[in-house]
């Protein structure tokens, strides 16, 4: 820690704009998240699998999206002039892989992974270039019942962050339904759908004047009837004006079901939205999100639906899919408003303290006890004084001290220090461990 004078260019120590360094105390945190996704997801029989950050960049190319793509992705040349993308999503990826082998998977299949995306965004609260992604996707199941178990397993993962029922919502939609509407009701061609669908993704963004003449320009004479429509309260206001036109569509029945089946399954925060659209082309029916009722926190927490036509991308064979994504940062904005963050861990159940530098190797000798026993132990090898280095065991949550000298060395006698209480329990090294179980429950 010595200065360098000579150091005319002084390197930043700020992390690349928009991604973020892990302390151990934000560790604490991400991995209290990681276990949370990961029990959520075994408990619904979900297994882990996982990837490399690297892909050809043409595997975005066919359904993510163009914002995603032209706008959101870290892609460069590699060395050998193959276009390579950092993975913005974990979709693609995962539907190459049951592609790639899809003739010796057992299906259904239920997977599941955490990993870490880029995209290249605005960073702001909620939204940074690479966050973390709990995944998890259900393969060969073409009935709503993979819609119903997805998005189960989405709430069972909210509810272990310890929030009640009335702090979040499930929005669905269908793009079956959206798709209908464009297609029949107001015979747009694709272009002007496509240009549809992304204008209702903005709405919450937009000023609602600006958002009416978007609306105004993309479907001319019908504009007035489809706000009215868009803007109606209730599911069943929406398909009562619907069904005047039509009779009722696959779309409006999937909702229903979904609603119904998660009503049964006792969760009834679920909230039909006709405004939600999802940004990703590959979308084929049921879509869904879970927001945050507190208005302080209005990001997405889950995104996903159903996307029965994605694997035909690489062999022209359709496999039913539906899954979700749901990041690392809303998940961490979600528990600290509400206080349900881990607070310090603690870096090992024991701190060793040698009183100077000949009662080092005893107190090396017992480290290893306790490290051989299951537990955890540091030992303390500054030239401190014996306070001092009780008060750095403090500062770090280290439980338990003890200090070892002269006259333990002799007498291999020694006491084991709570700090939170002050209490001392004398033992010697064949006791140590039994005494440690009963210490530490
Ligand atoms: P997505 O809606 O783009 O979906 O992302 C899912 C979730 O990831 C969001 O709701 C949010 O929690 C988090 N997230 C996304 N972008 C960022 C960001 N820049 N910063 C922080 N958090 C972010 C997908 O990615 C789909 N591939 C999900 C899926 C899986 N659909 C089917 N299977």
């Amino acid at each position: 820690m010595n200065k360098d004078s000579n150091n005319q260019n002084p390197i930043s120590t700020e992390p690349y704009k928009g991604v973020r360094d892990f302390y151990p105390e934000d560790m604490t945190v991400q991995n209290y998240i990681f276990d949370i996704w990961r029990k959520s997801a075994k408990k619904f029989g979900y297994e882990e699998y996982s990837a490399s950050i690297l892909e050809p960049a043409e595997l975005y190319r066919a359904k993510s999206g163009e914002e995603i793509v032209n706008e959101q992705t870290y892609t460069f040349t590699d060395r050998g002039d193959r276009e390579v993308t950092l993975r913005p999503e974990m979709t693609p990826t995962l539907a190459r892989m049951i592609s790639a082998k899809r003739k010796s998977l057992t299906f259904p299949i239920r997977w599941f992974s955490m990993p870490n995306l880029f995209r290249y965004e605005q960073p702001q609260r909620g939204r940074v270039r690479e966050h973390f992604q709990f995944n998890a996707d259900i393969f060969g199941i073409a009935s709503t019942d993979a819609e119903i178990e997805i998005i189960s397993l989405a709430n069972e993962t909210v509810l272990s962050y310890g929030l009640k029922p009335k702090d979040f919502e499930i929005l669905i939609n269908s793009r079956k339904l959206m798709d209908f509407i464009t297609r029949d009701v107001l015979s747009l061609d694709s272009d002007k759908s496509h240009k549809l669908s992304k204008l209702i993704d903005r709405k919450n963004k937009l000023p609602a004047d600006v958002f009416e003449m978007g609306i105004k320009e993309i479907i001319g004479d019908k504009a007035d009837a489809f706000l009215t429509l868009l803007n109606s309260q209730n599911f069943e206001e929406f398909t009562n004006s619907l069904q005047k036109t039509s009779g009722e569509q696959d779309g409006i029945r999937e909702i229903k079901e979904v609603i119904k089946g998660l009503e049964d399954l006792g969760i009834t925060n679920v909230r039909f939205d006709q405004t939600l659209m999802r940004g990703f082309d590959y979308y084929t029916g049921v879509v869904f999100e879970v927001f945050d009722t507190d208005p302080k926190n209005r990001r997405a927490l889950f995104g996903g639906g159903r996307y029965d036509d994605l694997l035909a991308i690489f062999d022209g064979e359709k496999i039913p899919a539906v899954g979700f994504g749901s990041g690392d940062v809303t998940a961490r904005d979600i528990m600290e408003i509400r206080d349900l963050l881990p607070k310090n861990s603690k870096s090992a159940d024991v701190y060793i303290c040698p009183t100077d530098i000949p009662y080092k190797p005893f107190a090396n000798d017992l480290a290893q006890i306790v490290r051989n026993s299951g537990f955890s132990a540091s030992v303390d090898y500054t030239t401190k004084k014996i306070g001092d280095k009780i008060k750095y065991a403090d500062k770090k949550n280290i439980p338990l001290v003890i200090v070892v000298g002269e006259n333990e060395k002799n007498s291999g006698k020694f006491s084991i220090k709570k700090l939170s209480s002050g209490e001392s329990v004398e033992t010697d090294a064949d006791n140590l461990v039994k005494i440690l179980r009963e210490i530490i429950k």
